[in-house]
């Protein structure tokens, strides 16, 4: 039977008892992690979100109905102790916070019984996530996970405190939103009072947070949780939260200076980790050219090395082709692995075609300087030694190469340089590196829409020295915009806006908008803007994907209470779920028979 607390109040976690308490008399409260009756003692490990105490029952302490309860104690039952303060008699456990203590009990209640859980509560839990994440609500008490969104929420508390002293005001923004289809697919809310209408869960708060400049609020943020119908993976989710805000009467280095200093500030003060600043910055260009990716991780070298010039002449087709059709030839350098077995590099083939690319070249140099390679049949030996003179190919070292169009080969090389690095153990989660991505390009173009369409979104503002070409080369444009990439996570990103009509209306003719299609989709926004606009900018977190690098998790479902697995359910809550037919007619909702 379950006991109530009535007259009882817990003095303490299990870990606030420590050993300056000694001979103190304490009342603890929590879950049984485990319970060994030793003949005449029985020894009770108890947990709370603070960690774990050890308990002693003997009778002549805690009398016999007391002795009686102890007996029945079973995993995961909820009990109050109250008891003595005692050194610890047995060995001193050195893995807990009060491994040299435990607690004489004096009293029990059982505040709860409980069946046997489908899986041990413990840290580094060997259970399959599918059945941790159906009985979510017992996987949320391993020390793991609690130590997760402890951290999340100190984070959450640490940035409100910095913001405020900043000056930043939090503001709420709607989540019953109006669809606008730049960008990802909406989550949409059936209207019932306007059938047939629907609202979009935000995707972000992004045009609230203009129009908040629009009102002269100058410094705001939210911690605001975000909604994208997109394709999911480790570091996405279909809700998740930013840390949002916009700042008026600034340009990028305003920006990037709060939050220099709100990054430095959230890991020294979470996890003791000292970011020096400023960060380092690169350019788009520079990030694709050297790492095949607009989100380097830095961590570590392996960079790309083009050798277009150098194999143009060639007579092997895969290369002269790519060129010939526009494209480009690089390499990386996996240094030390000339030795990898054949059946390694295959695994490496395999992995880029995955990516699209059609093969991978390689040349494997042997401690001895003897070449293997799949190619060298088709060149020259002169033609061989430039290439591995360019890539600073030494002995016992492997030489990769992909010849397509440019972009195909740094997505290619980009991922298989992480691909190599992540086999190689050399990615160390205790280190961050981090990095500022600017000057994005304003537009990329979009195959399956034959148009350009915002890399960002339509609000951001071109680099003023590209705003000739915005009508006659509207590619080339680059973009106020910055991202902040944390060793290979793109952790946040963001815009100076545009706050002039004229440029955006010249960005929306670029994407293709008439004008009478803008306003359909905007015209709050832009109706705003003719009324007194700052010059505005901002930039949003990731906060999960945050919180997963600081926590050194490799899923954001690990930093999320009640996360969604791959598509889009919840294994807990079953949802989404079938509803009542009363409720779709309510809403004016047929469904295909
Ligand atoms: P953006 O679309 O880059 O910018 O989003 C900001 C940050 O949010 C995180 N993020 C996600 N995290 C988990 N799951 C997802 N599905 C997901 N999608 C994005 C990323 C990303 O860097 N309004 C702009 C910001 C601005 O311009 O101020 C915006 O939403 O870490
Ligand atoms: P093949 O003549 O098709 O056997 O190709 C010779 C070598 O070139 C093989 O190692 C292929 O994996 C590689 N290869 C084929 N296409 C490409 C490409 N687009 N980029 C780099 N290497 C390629």
């Amino acid at each position: 039977m379950a006991e109530s607390m009535k007259g009882l109040s817990r003095s303490h976690r299990c870990t606030e008892v420590n050993n300056s308490m000694i001979g103190n008399e304490v009342t603890v409260m929590g879950w049984v992690q485990k319970s060994r009756n030793k003949g005449g003692i029985i020894f009770v490990d108890l947990r709370d979100r603070s960690g774990i105490l050890q308990i002693i029952f003997e009778e002549a302490n805690v009398g016999t109905e007391g002795y009686g309860k102890a007996e029945k104690l079973r995993s995961e039952f909820v009990i109050a102790v109250t008891g003595k303060v005692t050194k610890r008699a047995g060995a001193v456990n050195e893995n807990i916070a009060t491994g040299d203590i435990e607690i004489v009990a004096s009293g029990i209640r059982i505040l709860s019984e409980a069946d046997t859980p489908p899986f041990p509560i413990e840290e580094n839990s060997k259970t399959k996530e599918e059945l941790r994440l159906k009985y979510r609500y017992l996987d949320l008490r391993r020390p793991d996970l609690q130590k997760n969104l402890i951290m999340r929420s100190r984070v959450t508390t640490l940035t409100r405190a910095f913001l405020a002293e900043e000056g930043f005001i939090e503001i709420e923004t709607p989540t019953l939103c109006k669809s606008t289809p730049e960008g990802a697919r909406d989550y949409l809310v059936p209207s019932r009072v306007h059938p047939g209408n629907f609202y979009a869960l935000p995707q972000s708060p992004q045009i609230y947070k203009q129009l908040l400049m629009c009102s002269g609020y100058d410094r705001y943020f939210q911690i605001a949780r975000c909604y994208r119908d997109e394709d999911l993976r480790a570091d996405r989710q279909p809700e998740f939260t930013q840390i949002d805000m916009e700042l008026s009467f600034v340009d990028v280095d305003d920006v990037i200076d709060v939050n220099e200093r709100l990054l430095a500030k959230l890991f020294k003060d979470t996890i003791g980790v000292d970011v020096p600043l400023p960060i380092q910055r690169m350019t788009y260009k520079e990030a694709m050219e050297r790492f095949g990716s607009d989100k380097p991780d830095l961590r570590f070298g392996m960079e790309l090395t083009d050798i277009t010039d150098v194999v143009k002449d060639c007579e092997f087709v895969v290369f002269k082709g790519a060129i010939e059709a526009g494209g480009s030839v690089r390499g990386i350098n996996a240094k030390g692995q000339g030795g990898m077995p054949r059946k390694k590099i295959d695994a490496l083939v395999d992995f880029v075609k995955g990516y699209g690319a059609k093969g991978l070249a390689y040349i494997a140099i042997g401690e001895d300087g003897a070449v293997k390679s799949s190619f060298a049949k088709f060149m020259k030996d002169e033609e061989m030694n430039a290439i591995i003179e360019k890539m600073q190919g030494e002995n016992g070292d492997l030489l990769l190469f992909a010849a397509d169009r440019t972009k195909l080969v740094y997505d290619v090389l980009g991922a298989l340089r992480l691909e190599i690095a992540e086999n190689l153990g050399m990615l160390d989660k205790n280190e961050y590196k981090f990095v500022w991505i600017t000057e994005f390009p304003l537009l990329e173009w979009n195959e399956d829409l034959n148009r350009y369409q915002a890399m960002h979104h339509p609000f951001t503002m071109p680099m003023e020295e590209d705003l000739p070409y915005i009508d006659s080369d509207p590619g080339r444009v680059r973009a106020k915009a910055y991202d902040i990439v944390l060793n290979g996570t793109e952790i946040g990103g963001g815009s100076v806006r545009i706050h002039q009509n004229d440029i955006q209306e010249k960005m929306f003719e670029a994407l293709g908008f008439t004008m009478e299609a803008a306003y359909e989709q905007f015209g709050f926004l832009l109706n705003a803007f003719k009324y007194g606009v700052p010059p505005h900018a901002g930039l949003a977190y990731g906060l999960d994907r945050l919180i997963m690098l600081m926590a050194k998790e490799d899923s954001i479902r690990d930093v999320i209470a009640f996360p969604k697995i791959k598509d889009a359910s919840c294994l807990m809550s079953e949802a989404p779920n079938v509803v009542d037919a009363k409720q779709l007619e309510e809403l004016g909702i047929a469904l295909p028979q």
